[in-house]
């Protein structure tokens, strides 16, 4: 079966500042496929593009080359009048439920919202169902957004992805914003909803950690392309790739013996990549 989203040397460049000024290029020829019901994890650090091709698979990103087909169909290409639709398909969560929700709209408003659009029937039962999916009280609908925690605003904004029952969800950095066993409750939560719906997700996340638990596959990502993709098996275990084995010694684990034995190996790493001329590969959030 064809996948569902296919990605294929995208390019995505900016206007340069001034007049005159060459492009910046921030995507150089990325290709990724995501399967129906499939995860697949997108790692890389602050700055290396990961938002960047989310953008651009939603369409928010200056697209200059190569070319993003979703069940087929060239999301660019489709008249406006049809993009309706295939956005319902296609959905995001972003990082920081914060600022992601109106906090004075209550749960009610914020679920209609998209329901109302798209003329969904019986909106009010559908919002029943989200809550319950996203295991909040039944009469959460009344309460406003900011009278939640971090959590319980995540499964706010998970419940308003779910609405129009998208093929993918993009999820950028969901858990970054939240402390650590929030964060496995939310991952729980995906998994679930992905048992139960089939929905793929695109995970993108700095955290090798958080990615594993969650992916089939994971791509990670350097300056603007897809230096290594596999199974998150081999990509957090025995990676190919310099960069990768550097991102993978730089993530931190809880066990402090553990920790230590991975500072010796971190070193050893970093000066048998130095003697074999790989040192390009700089993590700097390590
Ligand atoms: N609208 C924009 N105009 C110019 N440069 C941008 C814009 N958006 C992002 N960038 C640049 O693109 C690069 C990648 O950013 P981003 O995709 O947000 O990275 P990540 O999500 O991996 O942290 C960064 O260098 C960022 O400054
Ligand atoms: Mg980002």
């Amino acid at each position: 079966m064809a996948p569902l989203l296919e990605c294929t040397d995208v390019h995505v460049a900016y206007p340069g500042k001034g007049w005159g000024s060459s492009p910046i290029k921030i995507l150089k020829g990325v290709s990724l496929d995501i399967h129906r019901g499939e995860t697949v994890g997108l790692v890389g650090e602050s700055g290396s593009g990961k938002t960047t091709l989310g953008r651009a698979i939603l369409g928010f990103a200056p697209v200059t080359g190569g070319q993003i087909l979703m069940g087929g169909q060239d999301y660019a290409q489709v008249p406006l009048a049809k993009r309706k639709h295939m956005a319902s398909e296609l959905q995001v969560i972003f990082q920081d439920p914060y600022t992601s929700l109106n906090p004075a709209m209550t749960i009610e408003e914020i679920l209609s919202e998209p329901l109302v659009v798209n003329k969904v029937d019986n909106p009010k039962k559908v919002i029943g169902e989200l809550l319950e999916r996203v295991n909040l009280p039944p009469n959460s609908g009344g309460r406003l957004a900011r009278e939640f925690s971090g959590g319980q605003r995540q499964r706010i904004a998970i419940a308003r992805a779910l609405a129009l029952r998208p093929k993918l969800i993009i999820c950028d950095e969901p858990t970054s914003a939240l402390d650590l066993s929030t964060q496995r409750k939310v991952i729980d939560l995906l998994l679930e909803i992905q048992e139960q719906t089939h929905v793929a997700y695109l995970f993108i996340t700095h955290d090798l950690s958080v990615v594993r638990a969650i992916s089939h596959r994971i791509a990670v990502m350097f300056d603007g392309e897809i230096v290594e993709q596999g199974t998150a098996e081999k990509i957090t275990t025995d990676p190919d790739h310099p960069y990768t084995q550097r991102l993978l010694m730089a993530s931190p684990v809880a066990n402090p013996a553990e920790q230590r034995l991975r500072r010796t190996a971190r070193q050893e790493l970093l000066a048998r990549q130095r003697a074999e001329g790989e040192d390009r590969w700089v993590v700097a959030s390590a």
